[in-house]
């Protein structure tokens, strides 16, 4: 159980606004009442992830998941309660003491942040100090201001062995915390600091906060020319792009994220104005990349470096792009330039975003470079190129776009668009060819999609409009009997609401927090149904109405289904007058009922 005062959390939550920092991570729009967007913890295409700003709760109706600011954190960054709060805490200026924790996962994870956090710290400090004035004279010949500097964070890992570490150990980080957050090595039984004497450049989650880091050699003898953090708990590479938690805002503005190979790119085109940019980090592109891209913008623009290892990063690039529906571009720099080096040119920022204005489609840059490197005129060759074409296209999910694609390799190929065309569905239909890459996930996707066994609508709506407006609790126990619940999840969610809270004065944080997996989901969902504040009573009246009619509609089916068997097998008797006395109650019932609903005007 946490240990922060309850009074706190309470201060927190109101000082916070769930759409803001969901929309850190996911874009929105307005749809009613709520935002809605792609959800971030499932694949989908068309979005389902509803935020509700007036209960200051989530859900989405693809995967299930749902719950208040505190849960999305502690799902989205995959940290405990207790930090969720600590980092909402700190960002609107409310003073919490953290308490000490036991051993939970999310608990090692906070503390993999906090010693992320710890060493970016470090590190930027000792960038300023004597001990890092070559590192610091170093990035200003390299063109960076001291303003670039401090907004990326960029620091200085000191030469000795253990300058983190003991620094580190002196705040209460032992050293296999140290080694488990990527930031210390062993060898023997000793630990020793894994970034000595480079300038480093610290990677950031979506929440702004440093996960791993890559370090740059000061000398060019000293290999490799970048050290990356090792994958951690918390740092997985293929679902992190450097750069995006600050570039994010801009690519959705501009409506196109450009990616680049390396952190001086990205700096040096921030520098530059050209804000919207982003790398992967010391590894290709994956397809979690992509899907990360694709909740910001609809078009991507590659921009690799003008060699041949760019050549190669940026057909990789494409590869994994064609697959999604992106608009995907790409830029040629010249040979011998990438885009840090290109955008310090007299002109440069200006040249640079005029190509990525103009930048071609990368099928067809992809197309030419395959062209160029086979022999087309050759049966064998072609055949070679449309074997490594149609696993691309096939990739791709949409017809039109699929369809596109076909025609232009075609085209370019110059075979028959008819043949390409049967090959492709023979290629759909053999099972999908080994992925190049592991298609790890960026953040572990919650449980498979389990809606909760919600068939009844009516019971949903109903107890959502309990939940939200709590008062209504107790008449509704006075005036229905839980029977009346077919949904056995919805009958529990009431039966505990109306124990739990008889003065209806409901916190659903509270709530949320008390009640098992099932039950909360199922909270979040019923809180997101919506209603006209002005006639909540009449929806009330009207839904009970009709709740007690629907039961009672069943339950004269169910005599007449008794009625008939009984005269089916028994034939008349004592026990089928019984029951038809009973049907004929519950028809007078539900005709009293009726009555009694068209009096209220509904
Ligand atoms: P580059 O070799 O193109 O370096 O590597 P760069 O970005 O131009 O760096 P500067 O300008 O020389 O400082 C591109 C990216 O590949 C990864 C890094 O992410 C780097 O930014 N890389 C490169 C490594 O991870 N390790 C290496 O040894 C080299
Ligand atoms: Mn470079």
């Amino acid at each position: 159980m946490p240990l922060i005062p309850d009074e706190t959390i309470e201060r927190v939550k109101t000082a916070t606004d769930i759409v803001e920092i969901i929309s850190e991570h996911v874009q929105m729009r307005q749809a009613g009442r709520n935002w809605l967007g792609l959800c971030p913890f499932h694949n989908e295409k068309s979005p389902s992830f509803n935020v509700n700003p007036e209960l200051q709760i989530y859900h989405c109706f693809g995967c299930g998941v749902g719950g208040d600011v505190v849960k999305f954190l502690q799902e989205i960054d995959k940290v405990s309660f207790v930090e969720a709060v600590t980092f909402l805490a700190e960002r609107a200026g409310i003073p919490v003491t953290r308490p000490g924790g036991s051993s939970t996962e999310d608990e090692r994870n906070d503390q993999l942040f906090q010693a992320n956090e710890l060493a970016a710290k470090f590190f930027h400090h000792m960038l300023r100090q004597p001990a890092g004035a070559d590192a610091l004279r170093y990035l200003h010949k390299r063109g960076l201001t001291d303003e670039t500097i401090d907004e990326f964070r960029i620091g200085y890992a000191l030469p000795g062995w253990t300058s983190f570490l003991e620094m580190a150990g002196r705040r209460g980080f032992a050293p296999p915390v140290l080694e488990q957050a990527g930031l210390a090595a062993t060898k023997g039984r000793g630990h020793y600091d894994r970034f000595r004497d480079r300038v480093i450049f610290p990677i950031t989650n979506l929440s702004s906060r440093p996960i791993g880091f890559g370090a740059r050699a000061l000398r060019p003898d000293d290999k490799p020319k970048y050290l990356n953090s090792p994958e951690t708990p918390i740092y997985h590479k293929s679902g992190v792009l450097y750069g995006l938690s600050r570039a994010r805002d801009s690519i959705r503005r501009s409506g196109t994220a450009i990616v680049v190979e390396g952190y001086m790119d990205v700096v040096s085109l921030a520098q530059g104005g050209v804000d919207n940019v982003v790398a992967s980090s010391g590894t290709a592109l994956t397809g979690p990349h992509a899907r990360l891209l694709a909740r910001y913008s609809e078009r991507v623009v590659l921009l690799f470096d003008g060699d041949a290892a760019g050549g190669t990063a940026a057909e990789r690039g494409v590869e994994v792009l064609l697959g999604t529906e992106m608009d995907t571009r790409i830029v040629t720099l010249p040979t011998g330039q990438d885009p840090d080096s290109f955008v310090h040119r007299d002109q440069g920022a200006n040249d640079l975003q005029q190509l990525i204005d103009k930048a071609p489609p990368a099928l067809d840059v992809y197309l030419d470079r395959m062209a160029a490197g086979i022999d087309l005129n050759s049966v064998t060759g072609r055949a070679r190129a449309i074997e490594r074409l149609l696993p691309l296209i096939s990739e791709c999910k949409e017809e039109v776009r699929r369809s596109l694609m076909l025609r232009r390799a075609a085209q370019r190929l110059d075979v028959d668009e008819t043949a390409l065309r049967a090959d492709l569905a023979a290629a759909q239909s053999r099972p999908a060819p080994a992925r190049r890459e592991p298609e790890a996930t960026p953040d572990s996707p919650p449980p498979p999609a389990r809606e909760p066994a919600m068939v009844n609508k009516l019971e949903r709506q109903f107890a959502g409009l309990l939940l939200q407006y709590p008062r209504l609790l107790a008449a509704t126990a006075r005036r229905l009997d839980l029977d009346v619940f077919t949904d056995h999840e919805v009958r529990r969610l009431l039966d505990y609401l109306v124990s739990a809270y008889p003065d209806g004065r409901l916190d659903l944080t509270a709530l949320l927090n008390s009640v098992d997996e099932d039950l909360s989901r199922l909270v979040t969902v019923c809180a997101m149904e919506t209603f006209d504040a002005d006639y909540v009573d009449e929806i009330w009246e009207d839904h009970v109405l009709r709740l007690q009619r629907e039961s009672l509609t069943r339950q004269i089916d169910e005599a007449k289904r008794a009625i008939r068997r009984v005269n089916e097998t028994v034939g008349p008797g004592e026990e089928l007058d019984r029951l038809r006395t009973r049907q004929n109650e519950l028809m007078a019932a539900r005709m009293a009922l009726e009555a009694r609903r068209g009096g209220a005007g509904s």
